[in-house]
C-alpha cells in the first residue's frame, strides 16, 4: 500500500515553485493549488530517467496519452473516450484561451459561475471577450446552479459557457439533473459548454463525478473537457494539458487548433501524465485520504478556535473555501498576512460573494493546517 504525508515546513521552503517563494520566511503560504506532497513514485522515476539521458527535447503528439487518458476515464468514470478527438494544449489555461478563441469573436459573451476559479476572468479577458455571471446560489450547506439565471444569459446570446466542473472553490460537483439541463439549455441556445475538469480526480468516497462528455447525446453535441492531470498529481510545472471532445462538428473546429499548439506542451509533462493515468492512482488514493481527513480536521480547527467562521467541507477539490464575514473585516486575507503571517487566497479574486471568504488549501500536513487556523484566530479572535 502506498503511503505518502506531506513534507516538513523546511523540506518545502527549499521548492523553487512561487508557492514557496513569494512570501517572506516567516509567512506560511497557502494560496496556491499545489501540493505539499512528495509525487507520486512512478512519475519521480520517470522524469529522472529522462533527464538523467538528457530527454529533454520537444514531445509532439504522443499517442500513449490519450490510450492512458481513456484507460483512466473508462476505469474511473465508465467513459469511452474518443482518442480521435484528443489534442493537446500547454496548460489548461491556454487550452481554454485556445478554445474561446476559435468559438467567439471579441466582444462574444463568455457564462461564469461565481465565486470562480480566478483566472476564469483572464482567460476571458485574454479572448476579448466579455464575462457574463450567473452566481452559484447557496442554501444552507449546498452549493448549486441558478438554471433560470442561466436560461436567460443564454438566451440573452452568450457563445460560451465555462462550467468549472468540479466546481474551485466550492468543491461542487454537478449533478446528473444540473448536467442534463445544461446540455438541454445549451443546445436549445447553441452555446458551446467548455467543461474544465481539472478537478476530476479528486473526488472523496461517497461522492460521484460524472464528465460532461459523459452524460448524454446532448451534451457530447454541445461540448468539450479540458483538462490536465497537473492538479491531482501536482504536475503544473510540466506543462501539459488535453482537449476532448466527442462530436463531428466540435472536432472539426478543434482541427482548427495552431499546429503549435500541441508543440508547445513540454516532453516532461506529457511522460508525467501518461504515467499518471497509468499508474497514479495508489498515489492518489493515499492522497486523497490524506486531504479526506484534513477538511474535516478543518472543520473541527475552525468550530474551536474560529467559530464564527463558516465553512461547507467540499465533496471534491482540495480547497476550503471559508466564510468570515461574521468577523466583519474589510480586506481579511491582507490583515491576515499582514498580522498572521498566514497567505490565504483573496475571495474577492473569485468575483460574486466571493470577498468575505477566503480559500485555503488542504494539500498539507495538519500541522501547516492547525498552525494557519491558530494564526488566522490570533488576528480575529483577539
Ligand atoms: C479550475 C481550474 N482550471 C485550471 C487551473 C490551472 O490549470 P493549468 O495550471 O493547467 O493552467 C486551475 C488551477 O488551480 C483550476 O483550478
Amino acid at each position: 500500500m502506498v503511503r505518502v504525508s506531506a513534507d516538513s515546513l523546511v523540506e518545502l521552503r527549499k521548492r523553487r515553485s512561487a508557492k514557496w517563494r513569494t512570501f517572506p520566511e516567516d509567512v506560511l503560504p497557502l494560496p496556491v493549488a499545489e501540493m505539499d506532497y512528495p509525487i507520486a513514485k512512478p512519475i519521480r522515476d520517470v522524469l529522472i530517467d529522462m533527464v538523467k539521458r538528457s530527454d529533454t527535447g520537444y514531445s509532439g503528439i504522443a499517442p500513449e496519452l490519450p490510450q492512458a487518458f481513456a484507460n483512466y476515464a473508462k476505469r474511473n468514470w465508465d467513459w469511452t473516450v474518443n482518442k480521435d478527438q484528443f489534442y493537446l494544449a500547454t496548460d489548461v489555461g491556454v487550452a481554454g484561451v485556445e478554445v474561446l478563441r476559435l468559438w467567439t469573436q471579441p466582444g462574444d459573451k463568455v457564462v461564469i459561475n461565481t465565486p470562480v476559479y480566478l483566472n476564469f476572468f483572464t482567460w476571458i479577458k485574454e479572448a476579448k471577450c466579455e464575462a457574463v455571471d450567473v452566481p452559484l446560489s447557496h442554501l444552507g450547506d449546498e452549493w448549486a446552479l441558478d438554471l433560470a439565471g442561466l436560461e436567460d444569459a443564454f438566451a440573452a446570446g452568450a457563445k460560451v459557457y465555462l462550467l468549472c466542473h468540479p466546481h474551485n472553490p466550492v468543491g461542487h460537483i454537478f449533478t446528473l439533473d444540473e448536467l442534463e439541463k445544461i446540455a438541454e439549455l445549451a443546445k436549445k441556445y447553441g452555446v458551446l459548454v467548455i467543461s474544465d475538469e481539472i478537478h476530476a480526480p479528486l473526488i472523496f468516497s461517497g461522492a460521484k463525478f460524472i464528465p460532461y462528455l459523459n452524460v448524454n447525446e446532448t451534451a457530447r453535441e454541445t461540448g468539450l473537457c479540458i483538462t490536465s492531470a497537473s492538479k491531482s498529481w501536482n504536475l503544473a510545472g510540466l506543462k501539459c494539458a488535453q482537449i476532448v471532445s466527442d462530436d463531428s462538428a466540435i472536432n472539426d473546429r478543434l482541427a482548427l487548433l495552431p499546429i503549435s499548439s500541441a508543440w508547445r506542451a513540454s516532453l516532461l509533462g506529457v511522460w508525467a501524465s501518461i504515467v499518471a493515468y497509468n499508474q497514479g492512482e495508489p498515489w492518489l488514493k493515499a492522497v486523497l485520504k490524506n486531504i479526506d481527513e484534513n477538511r474535516h480536521y478543518l472543520a473541527k480547527l475552525l468550530k474551536k478556535h474560529l467559530p464564527k467562521a463558516k465553512y461547507t467541507v467540499p465533496d471534491s477539490t482540495y480547497l476550503a473555501w471559508i466564510d468570515l464575514s461574521e468577523y466583519g473585516q474589510e480586506e481579511v486575507t491582507k490583515l491576515l498576512l499582514d498580522k498572521g503571517r498566514v497567505a490565504l487566497s483573496n475571495g474577492a479574486d473569485f468575483g460574486g460573494v466571493g470577498k468575505d471568504f477566503v480559500r485555503l488549501n488542504l494539500a498539507t500536513s495538519k500541522e501547516i493546517i492547525k498552525e494557519a487556523v491558530i494564526r488566522m484566530a490570533s488576528v480575529l479572535e483577539d
